[in-house]
């Protein structure tokens, strides 16, 4: 039982180093999360977003506070909490919040995806 579950772990991480070597977007977007990965996220999050958003209040700084984000049915905007719409609120911005599409490697946005996550 216990070799079964260190194999399937260890496949995982094979799994995900192969994923994101390929980088291909959307099969990236389903690989298992490194804590090199969050740290680079959490770089991100500190340049790109703090300045506007709470990560440990659901209080409005400049947008609303992102403490929970993702364990809420919905966002704040009405949009279904998932990694989709995240990405697509981070990517195009909103009525006051600039799009980062332009200024994020794919890699960092998956990164700061993940990071976001742990709110
Ligand atoms: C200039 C300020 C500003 C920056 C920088 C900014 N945001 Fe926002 N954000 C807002 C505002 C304001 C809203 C509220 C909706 C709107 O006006 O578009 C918002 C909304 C959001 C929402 C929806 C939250 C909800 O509950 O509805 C998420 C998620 C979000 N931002 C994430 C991010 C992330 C991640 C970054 C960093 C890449 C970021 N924002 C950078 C201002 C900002």
């Amino acid at each position: 039982m216990r070799t079964t579950k260190v194999l399937c772990l260890a496949l995982a991480l094979l799994a995900s180093m192969a994923v994101r070597r390929a980088d291909e977007p959307h099969v990236a977007r389903a690989s298992i999360t490194s804590t090199a990965d969050l740290a680079d996220g959490k770089v991100v999050y500190e340049r790109k977003c703090e300045v506007c958003h709470f990560s440990t209040s659901s209080e409005k700084k400049i947008g609303p506070g992102l403490a929970g984000l993702m364990k809420r049915a919905k966002f704040k905007n009405g949009m279904v909490a998932d990694d989709g719409h995240l990405r697509r609120v981070i990517e195009r911005g909103g009525k006051d919040m600039p799009g980062f599409r332009d200024s994020l490697s794919e890699k960092q946005i998956r990164d700061l995806i993940a990071y976001v996550k742990t709110f």
